[in-house]
């Protein structure tokens, strides 16, 4: 559809992007990636399963063409992600022994030295044409009353291996503004475990630039007041805040599943996605990049996750044609 308006041209405050696994940058699917969007998240291509798959021999063959395709079309770049508990390859958690890593000083040693060394080399295989890192992915769990997810990372590292993830992506992408990213940042609990981190590690001399915030949300939660709340709390911080990987599913709990997207469901998501947009607009001062998790509903991961069923929470339907959703962006009067 070239007969409306780009959402690029109607959303200025802030570059409005996708994430993509490969499928959106060719014929139909790229046009109108370039049609309505400044930015692009690769979906998987950057993850370290992708990059380094065995020790020390690292891969671009996913990652290159879609940062080609993205420079040579003038699209922004977010890099998603260094350091994650997911996607990650056994072997980086396997010791020396050939053991799973535990709390002993050398396997620390060595899991650190492996991080340092990954971004080591992705960071400077993209250079400057990535200007933004996820540096480190959903380090928080609010059911540990210390609010630090319970990864190896964790395990055998302690915090040191954030501290050291900030530390290496500045010094090899100095450039770059650096992320922590994580999911239900709506939620008083998680956002207060983040915000004391992110508090403390800044205070130490941790370079964190800003606060990424996934929004994975559906059609009933949060209220919009709730993501108002998710945003205002980090103000006091200073930094940059950007939403990561938005999708607005049309299911509200794991035993529903339609075959076709109800029209009741694909109306209130419209209105979500409207108010959600008028509120990051509201907060453009804080907000320096909003990025969907998919450009159309014929590629989103919530198809498997939480459980398989078909999903529609973007704003284009799965023949590229404008939703509701896309008009509650566009035209929200
Ligand atoms: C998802 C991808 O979209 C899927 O293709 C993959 O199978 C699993 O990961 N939070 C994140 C993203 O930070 O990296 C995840 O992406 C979605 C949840």
């Amino acid at each position: 559809q070239t007969d409306i308006p780009a959402v690029k041209d109607v959303v200025t405050e802030f570059p409005v992007g996708v994430a993509i696994t490969g499928a959106e940058i060719i014929s139909e699917h790229g046009e109108l990636l370039n049609r309505h969007f400044a930015s692009v998240t690769p979906g998987n291509a950057l993850k370290w399963d992708a990059t380094e798959p065995s020790e020390n021999t690292f891969t671009y063959a996913q990652a290159d063409p879609l940062i080609a395709y993205a420079k040579a079309n003038d699209l922004a770049i977010r890099g998603h992600t260094l350091v994650w508990h997911n996607q990650t390859p056994a072997w980086v958690f396997t010791g020396a022994d050939g053991q799973p890593m535990t709390a002993t000083a050398e396997d620390k040693t060595l899991l650190l030295a492996r991080l340092e060394n990954h971004i080591r080399n992705v960071a400077a295989h993209y250079g400057t044409d990535i200007g933004v890192w996820d540096v480190v992915n959903e380090v928080i769990d609010e059911s540990q009353s210390d609010g630090l997810r319970r990864s190896t990372w964790h395990t055998v590292t302690g915090l040191d291996y954030i501290r050291t993830a900030f530390r290496v992506a500045r010094e090899v992408a100095p450039h770059a503004k650096l992320f922590i990213n994580d999911y239900n940042t709506n939620v008083p609990a998680k956002r207060d475990h983040l915000f004391t981190l992110v508090q403390r590690l800044r205070a130490e001399g941790v370079p964190i630039d800003g606060v990424g915030h996934q929004v994975h949300i559906n059609v009933n939660w949060p209220t919009i007041a709730e993501s108002e709340a998710m945003l205002a709390k980090f103000v006091p911080l200073g930094i940059e805040q950007q939403i990561t990987e938005m999708d607005v599913s049309i299911y509200t709990n794991e035993s529903e599943n339609f075959a076709t997207p109800p029209a009741d469901r694909l109306l209130k998501q419209a209105y979500v996605y409207r108010d959600m947009f008028a509120l990051f607009r509201r907060y453009a001062g804080e907000i320096t990049s909003v990025t969907l998790w998919g450009l159309a509903d014929d590629n989103t991961w919530l198809d498997t996750f939480p459980v398989t069923r078909k999903d529609a929470p973007l704003l284009f339907d799965t023949r590229l044609q404008a939703k509701s959703a896309y008009w509650g962006v566009t035209d929200p009067a």
